[in-house]
């Protein structure tokens, strides 16, 4: 029974290191070589004692069962009765619990959605199978398969080893987070992937700041929309864990195993008829992403090591004198006082209070840094941060119920935990006072996966606990060690031990920043920007991906960060702009800034190491080129706005790779698209005046010339001159676009720009979403409006689907393209009056002018 071929075997020694024959049989399993590099010398038999299920009960509403096991496992203890509920939530979505039904644990305290008490008409049909106990979910219209646990790695549900597997449709699988990679997992190869959270530079395949348990695969059927139908399913669990892939089958479609070291198998698995829906079924269950503020859409500027307010100021006014797009300035923990969170410099940021009013009288805003940790050594009754923890009781402990002691810049710190009742009054305290001397504009929380420079803790973590040395260790880039870089893992919080809630440590920040910030700005909407983020996270605050180094390879390896985050549901994403570490060149800063434009947030941030990067550091020729580069983010700004509405509105990703229109695009990720209207083509390379791009078969045109490419589904070259980045708006398209401006609050003033750029058959949509750029309850109050833009042939139409926001200054479109018009009109009437225009022959372009047109109104231009 031990003759299983190399893809099809299942690991039956997870663990790091220290396979043997006798060790592995001595768990039950076959040992024998494997040829295929990463295949497993120790795997499972396949007839590997499982569970039976009993008491199977189908209803209109899910399907129970009762599980149990006679046998132990590889990490005893084994739970050997449990319960199976899968509750059918919605015709597209299912949640598979599988719990102890006699012990309580650990549950992620992420909120989600409950289901209805009976679906009627389910895209999914559920099988269980009693002996062995087996989970086959399949998609009712083709059979596809969506979840299999049979013939997989065992189901094993130990205390503190849980373990689950499932072939895959296809071998397009996406997510998995956070890991650098390119956007499609490779799954012929033997692949592992860590969760649990990591202070460390991003590397191919480490465990990285987040922990994202989600994925997204392919299913070999067509959807409505012409590519493939897909499945999502997220493993709710918050415990350290890791997940492998292998090159299963005869079709090498592929397997996946998920194990964790304690929970519960929590999964919603999610039917979609394309990869997008997919997506939006995703935010459904773990929230909409929060709406940021307008402004915080411009440019933002930062680095490690202004060191002095004159540092500060000299960057800001080369920048403003160079005439940069940029409205947000930040600062990182240099402003502190010895490092101390919620404290200011005074021998070297003494006049802060200062530069922040001139940033404000110049429209522009200031973000800054707040770490989690709290320096713990500051005399008592000198520094309320500690001093107010202490008395509030929120501070993390040990197992043993002192305040837990780590390191981090200020020296020795406690822990804020944020799950503890008291935590939002903490920080809100700490937050607020601080606010009233220094009037920061957002946050920005860093180290908070949570990094400490000690492992574990100063005193009281335990080698015996069960927590710091659990019978399995996932892989982490440690060489598997919980403790590393981390506080214990044995750690109390108010809700549980750290072991469960480590990977929600950045998210529980979040969660309470947010809350903070909402209290202090009123109804005003304000950005966060955590380093560290779990499942959800997007709903309160936005991420960057860390510490990339200012190379080529870093700079390509955004753009799956960036699209991975998008299906995350945290769509306010972006990399340091020119790299974090180490020295950039004026010419990987001006490509850089290229591709940043297409960031979400988007930010330029360096190292205490690095030399200046900001726009106005560099030559002249490159500022030049740079301030292109951010002048058409500022176009832009209100196309990206209004994706952000339609992320928090209805779930959609803004990036997108371009598989969710094009199918046989599935492994790109050199270039993505803006919404499903741009797509954009970046030089990924030192010395390139043109890039190879792929042109999906389908019409587009030249962002700069506006002329029509016809795309026929191939790579072409295309120039790329070092002030330019190849951006194509697709067929099908109208964008509201702004004239050029330095700050957000100004191009807020300006007249629209409509493009209509006409699909092969000559129609276009799109939409503006305008309010007043910062107030809370614009969408819920409905605050704000929303014009509609339609292209049928020769008839442009606007229409205002909404008007709860109606500016003094008006709403207006002054000028109308249209773009892919094959012969010159006669005459263009616009509300029934005669217009002039200018028509241009070969690139089809129509051009309306010097208009005034009143967008809360409908409007109609014909020609
Ligand atoms: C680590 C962050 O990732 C980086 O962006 C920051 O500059 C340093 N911490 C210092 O705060």
């Amino acid at each position: 029974s031990c003759a299983v071929a190399d893809n099809n075997r299942f690991d039956c020694w997870p663990e790091y290191i220290g396979a043997t024959q006798d060790k592995c049989q001595a768990r039950g399993c076959c040992w024998q070589p494997a040829t295929t590099p990463g295949s497993p010398y120790c795997f499972f038999p396949p007839d590997y004692n499982g569970y039976t299920a009993s008491n199977v009960k189908t209803t209109a509403s899910g399907v129970s069962a009762d599980l149990t096991r006679t046998t132990t496992t590889l990490f005893p203890p084994d739970i050997k009765t449990l319960k199976l509920q899968i509750d059918f939530q919605t015709e597209s979505r299912l949640r598979v619990k599988i719990f102890d039904p006699a012990n309580a644990r650990f549950e992620p305290p992420v909120e989600v959605p409950k289901g209805a008490k009976a679906v009627s008409n389910p895209q999914y049909k559920v099988k269980v199978t009693e002996s062995p106990f087996n989970i086959v979910i399949t998609r009712a219209s083709t059979g596809a398969t969506v979840f299999d646990t049979t013939g997989m790695a065992p189901f094993i549900f130990a205390d503190q080893y849980l373990q689950i597997g499932t072939r895959l449709s296809s071998q397009y699988l996406y997510g998995l987070g956070e890991h650098r990679y390119g956007f499609l997992q490779d799954i012929n190869k033997w692949r592992k992937l860590v969760f649990w959270n990591r202070d460390d530079i991003p590397k191919v395949d480490n465990n990285g700041y987040g922990s994202h348990p989600f994925y997204l695969n392919l299913e070999p059927n067509m959807g409505k929309n012409g590519v493939p139908q897909a499945h999502g399913v997220l493993l709710l669990n918050s415990n350290a864990g890791d997940v492998a892939m292998q090159p299963y089958g005869q079709d090498r479609a592929g397997a996946l195993t998920f194990r964790f070291t304690g929970g519960l198998i929590d999964m919603f698995v999610l039917l979609g008829d394309s990869p997008l829906s997919v997506g939006q079924l995703y935010t459904q269950v773990v929230g909409a992403p929060y709406m940021p503020p307008f402004w915080s859409l411009g440019f933002h500027l930062c680095r490690w090591g202004y060191n002095s307010s004159d540092g500060l100021t000299s960057v800001i006014k080369r920048n403003r004198d160079a005439n940069i797009p940029y409205d947000v300035q930040w600062n990182d923990i240099d402003y502190m006082d010895k490092y101390k969170d919620w404290t200011y410099s005074p021998d070297n940021f003494g006049n802060l209070p200062s530069i922040i009013a001139d940033l404000h009288a110049n429209k522009q805003r200031y973000i800054i840094m707040a770490d989690p940790a709290i320096s713990s050594s500051q005399p008592a009754g000198s520094y309320p941060p500690f001093d107010d923890g202490k008395r509030l009781d929120t501070f993390v402990k040990t197992e043993n119920g002192d305040i837990l002691v780590g390191k981090v810049w200020p020296g020795e710190t406690a822990f804020p935990d944020f799950f503890h009742p008291n935590a939002y009054t903490y920080w809100y305290t700490q937050a607020k006072q601080f606010h009233d001397k220094i009037a920061f504009d957002g946050l920005w929380i860093d180290m908070n996966e949570p990094s400490s420079f000690i492992d574990g803790s100063a005193t009281g973590c335990s080698q015996t606990s069960k927590y710091n040395h659990p019978p399995y260790t996932p892989g982490t880039i440690d060489g598997g060690s919980l403790v590393q870089k981390t506080i214990c893992p044995s750690a109390q919080h108010y809700l549980s031990a750290h072991y469960n809630l480590h990977n929600m440590y950045g998210w529980s920040q979040a969660n309470i920043t947010r809350a903070a910030l909402n209290t202090i700005y009123g109804n005003k909407r304000s950005p966060i920007i955590s380093r560290s983020t779990f499942v959800g996270s997007g709903r309160y605050t936005g991420h960057w991906l860390g510490d990339n180094d200012s190379n080529y390879k870093d700079m390509a390896y955004s753009i799956p960060g960036i699209l991975n985050f998008n299906l995350f549901g945290i769509p306010l994403i972006g990399a340091d702009i020119c790299g974090f570490r180490g020295t950039t060149t004026p010419e990987m800063c001006t490509r850089w800034h290229q591709l940043g434009v297409f960031y979400p947030f988007m930010r330029n941030h360096a190292d205490i190491r690095s030399p200046d990067q900001d726009p106005a550091s560099f030559p002249s020729p490159y500022v030049a080129h740079i301030r292109k580069a951010l002048n058409l983010r500022y176009q832009l700004l209100a196309v990206l706005y209004t994706g952000f509405f339609n992320a928090n509105t209805k779930g959609l990703p803004i990036v997108r790779p371009l598989f969710y229109i094009y199918p046989g695009t599935e492994a790109i990720s050199n270039q993505f698209m803006w919404n499903d209207q741009l797509l954009i083509s970046p030089v990924l390379t030192q010395g390139a005046s043109t890039v190879n791009a792929f042109i999906p078969r389908d019409r587009f045109y030249d962002y700069y010339t506006l002329s029509p490419v016809n795309g026929g589904g191939r790579v072409v070259s295309l120039p790329a001159p070092l002030d330019t980045i190849n951006v194509h708006i697709r067929g099908g398209s109208i964008l509201p676009l702004l004239p050029t401006t330095t700050r957000t609050d100004d191009a807020r003033q300006q007249k629209f720009t409509i493009t209509a750029a006409s699909s092969l058959n000559g129609t276009a949509q799109g939409e503006l979403f305008w309010d007043d750029g910062e107030s809370s309850n614009s969408i819920p109050s409905k605050m704000y409006s929303l014009i509609k833009f339609n292209l049928n042939k020769n008839i442009l139409t606007t229409t205002a689907a909404m008007k709860g926001y109606m500016p003094t200054s008006g709403l207006q479109a002054g000028v109308v393209y249209i773009l892919g018009v094959p012969q010159a009109p006669n005459t263009v009437l616009v509300n029934g009056n005669t217009e002039k225009f200018f028509y241009v022959q070969g690139s089809q372009i129509l051009k309306i002018d010097e208009l005034s047109l009143d967008l809360l109104q409908a409007n109609t231009i014909t020609w």
